[in-house]
């Protein structure tokens, strides 16, 4: 039996913060603890209470003064983009075409697949993200290499080959056909092994044919516990190209709706230019959108309408969409996107934030009793947070008086210098400043 005693100030969440400050939707213990055996979290408590549970000879790590938070959880993000962060100047299908499709090309190495895919889950980790949903390229080797990463680290995935066969290089297009067999073997391979899930994954509606979207819609037939992720209206060009290309839809999202492909499993990145019948059909289908802020910005695509989501009922998430997305840091994307809602004359309160990251990102994927909460019987990935990790923050924090002050400068001066500590199912993984690759495989 493995156990460990972790000891800090303990944030986790109840239910979706209403205001800001809604005492009711969190726990907070101020000399807190987390009792974790074998990768599972025995119960949460009071200091004083868990060592009594524990017994007097638990092994104790004491994180104090620090916060301890469940693990931070991105829905959605392209692990062949780790190199290509930061590619300047172009809009959506220019840089695309320019950056993307090269960058892409390299996957067909496996070697070069593996290491990307090691640095990516390190990236990962040492932002406090112990759960991610990604595209890896189009080719198999590029998913072998994603999940036998995660695998290495015990770390809980979600990821899949993008399918891909028309309006990309040759070298980046499989087939209708193909795209299903590889599909297939992958899920057979990886779907359900250990703490892997499968994610079928047609990149958009405009880099696949009718004849792919119909065999998305068997994959999807075939394997209702797999995940189903695409992008949706980032982008005006994508829109009216999209659309271009499937005449007989009422819009773009009814692309998927006729290919049978929205359901509560689904997440449909950025969903920015959407009418009032498209949030609603994805209120009705359980469809999650995914709000990727510092991707919105970077790209100059647009402003998603948090606001109009929850009017009309339908579900959201965030993530960080590297490598449109500009960093792996979801203290850094809650930062973007409280200003993206600002622009709007929306609020995100701090602790909204936080459980967006936490269980409400969870609770997108259907994995709240597993992730996202400290709460008994959950795996216990949890990270360390240190509010006065830079000279400025931590001057910055000598005035601030509350708790909300506090995660509202941690996610607006925060980045993976305060992530002290990252543990992966109850294992320590020792982030910060590790050198790349150091990860026994
Ligand atoms: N739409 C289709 N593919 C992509 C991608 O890789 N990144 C972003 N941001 N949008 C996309
Ligand atoms: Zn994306």
């Amino acid at each position: 039996m493995n156990e460990v005693l972790i000891r800090g100030r303990v944030l986790t969440f109840l239910t979706e913060p209403q205001g800001i400050d809604d005492a009711a939707s969190y726990r907070y213990i101020e000399d807190g603890a987390v009792f974790v055996r074998d990768g599972k979290i025995v119960e949460v408590g009071l200091y004083g209470d868990i060592l009594k549970l524990a017994g007097a000879d638990i092994r104790i790590k004491d994180h104090r003064p620090n916060l301890i938070l469940p693990g931070f959880i991105d829905t959605h993000l392209h692990f062949p983009q780790t190199q290509a962060i930061a590619s300047y100047g172009a809009q959506l299908l220019e840089w695309l075409n320019t950056y993307i499709f090269v960058e892409e090309q390299k996957f067909a190495r496996a070697a070069h697949a593996a290491e990307v895919a090691d640095r990516f889950m390190d990236e990962l980790l040492s932002n406090g993200t112990t759960t991610a949903v990604a595209y890896c390229s189009v080719h198999p080797e590029s998913v072998d290499a994603y999940f036998t990463a995660a695998e290495a680290r015990g770390m809980c995935m979600i990821g899949g080959k993008v399918m891909m066969d028309r309006n990309a290089p040759d070298a980046l297009r499989d087939t209708a056909q193909q795209g299903y067999d590889e599909t297939k073997r992958l899920i057979e391979k990886w779907h359900g092994r250990g703490r892997a899930h499968y994610a079928i994954s047609p990149r958009f509606a405009i880099t696949s044919t009718p004849e792919q979207m119909e065999m998305s819609r068997v994959l999807v037939a075939e394997h209702p516990d797999c995940y189903v992720q695409t992008h949706l209206s980032e982008n005006r060009d994508e829109i009216a190209f999209a659309t271009s290309l499937y005449p007989e839809a009422k819009d773009y999202t009814d692309i998927y709706a006729r290919y049978g492909l929205l359901n509560n499993r689904m997440l449909l990145g950025h969903c920015i230019h959407m009418s009032e019948r498209e949030v609603s059909v994805l209120a009705e289908t359980g469809a999650l959108g995914v709000f990727c802020p510092t991707s919105n910005l970077f790209l100059g695509s647009g402003l998603f309408n948090a606001a109009r989501f929850d009017e009309l009922g339908a579900r959201w998430s965030v993530a960080t969409d590297v490598g449109a997305g500009t960093s792996f840091s979801m203290l850094e994307t809650m930062d973007e996107a409280y200003k993206v809602l600002h622009l709007q004359g929306q609020r995100l309160t701090p602790f909204n934030s936080f459980y967006r990251m936490t269980r409400g990102n969870a609770l997108a994927l259907g994995l709240e009793r597993q992730i996202g909460s400290l709460q008994a019987g959950a795996d216990a990935d949890i990270v360390m947070l240190d509010s006065s990790a830079k000279s400025a923050m931590e001057f910055r924090m000598r005035t601030a008086t509350s708790l909300a002050e506090e995660l509202f400068i941690l996610q607006t001066m925060g980045d993976d210098r305060c992530i002290t500590e990252v543990y992966v199912a109850g294992k320590a993984m020792k982030t910060k400043n590790k050198k790349p690759g150091a990860v026994a495989r």
